[in-house]
């Protein structure tokens, strides 16, 4: 109770006194959800540059990105995914690809694994049915974890479907070890959460899995406020980031972001880049710097920039904190 009180007063003591919360500048947890578009690939540099506070990444993809191939686990460290079924339910391939990687020295330690198995493909998931998820884990994934790897629960979308679906997986996956004749669950070592909405729903969303995962740490490896004003989407990403810097059970988080404002999906304000591939505002914050004052532009112009609700942020603050303790 007092450490909620404490937390309280803090986030508090942030956001009251003028219009505006200073988001943190730089964090340790802070990683890029890496995101190329081929018609801008020299944009890859810019999230290498230094001075940055990105310490990991990943790109959905086993590999690392060739452009960043040569970088070293301690200076930035790669996380391996497998984003979702092979075609072949028995194919080991990414397990072996890990492998392999780790042999020629690369000091592989987190792999991610199920990119939204409960969303369509249209939407960017894996379209997965837990019984083919758990057959695709106990071929790839438990081994790793017998390896002494750490691996994130598949990331589900953030629609309440996304517990069920973990919840069955989890079952079919220890189903699926005991026809091989053992006796353990499905087990990994961290949560992996995603979402695209307000702060008050982040928040309830961590505090949805807290319950249902207790003494798991968190990586929050896609979220954003999508299609709001630029004062809104700032706000957000100033209090979220302080909100995940400040809870221990946080180990990780990525903004969905890295990318130019007009090929943004989830509106041009949520984009790290203007359309001229400049850092915004938000994209100098990610990565530690002072702001830059650079306007995002969709295709079609700037959005309307409106004043931030702080106490409706607040009053949001104070009941998540509740929920998550
Ligand atoms: C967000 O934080 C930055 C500093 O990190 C600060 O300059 C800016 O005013 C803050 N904006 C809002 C809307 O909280
Ligand atoms: C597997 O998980 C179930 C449900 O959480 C639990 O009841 C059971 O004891 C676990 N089994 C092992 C071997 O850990
Ligand atoms: C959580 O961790 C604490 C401290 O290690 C332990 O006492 C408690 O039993 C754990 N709770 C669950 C539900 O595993
Ligand atoms: C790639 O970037 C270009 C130029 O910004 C944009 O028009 C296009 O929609 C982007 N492609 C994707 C798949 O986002």
């Amino acid at each position: 109770m007092l450490h909620q009180i404490t937390l309280a007063a803090t986030l508090a003591a942030a956001v009251l006194p003028s219009s505006v919360s200073a988001g943190p500048l730089s964090s340790p947890k802070r990683g890029l959800v890496f995101t190329p578009n081929d018609t801008t690939r020299a944009d890859d540099s810019i999230w290498i540059e230094k001075p940055s506070s990105i310490t990991w990444y990943y790109n959905y993809e086993p590999e690392p990105e060739p452009d960043y191939a040569k970088i070293s686990q301690s200076e930035l460290e790669f996380v391996p995914m497998l984003w979702g079924a092979p075609s072949k339910l028995d194919d080991t391939s990414f397990l072996t690809n890990v492998k392999n990687q780790i042999k020629n020295g690369r000091k592989i330690t987190n792999v991610l694994s199920f990119n939204e198995p409960d969303g369509p493909y249209s939407w960017g998931g894996s379209n997965m049915d837990v019984v083919t998820a758990a057959e695709v884990w106990v071929n790839n994934i438990e081994p790793l974890r017998e390896m002494g790897l750490r691996v994130g629960l598949p990331a589900c979308t953030g629609a309440p479907t996304g517990i069920n679906w973990l919840r069955n997986f989890l079952k079919a996956c220890s189903e699926r070890i005991s026809e091989s004749g053992q006796t353990k669950n499905c087990t990994y070592d961290f949560v992996t959460l995603h979402w695209y909405g307000n702060f008050d729903g982040l928040a309830s969303h961590m505090g949805t899995y807290s319950a249902e995962f207790p003494n798991k740490t968190m990586w929050i490896t896609e979220y954003n406020l999508a299609d709001e004003s630029l004062a809104n989407t700032q706000a957000f990403y100033n209090i979220s980031a302080e909100y995940f810097d400040r809870l221990d059970f946080v180990e990780r988080y990525s903004l969905f972001g890295a990318f130019r404002s007009d090929a943004s999906n989830v509106g041009p304000n949520a984009a790290m880049l203007n359309k001229n591939g400049q850092l915004t505002d938000i994209g100098a914050w990610y990565l530690g710097r002072q702001g830059t004052g650079i306007i995002p532009t969709g295709k079609s112009g700037a959005y309307l920039s409106t004043a931030p609700q702080v106490s409706a942020a607040l009053l949001v603050a104070l009941s998540v904190l509740a929920l998550v303790s």
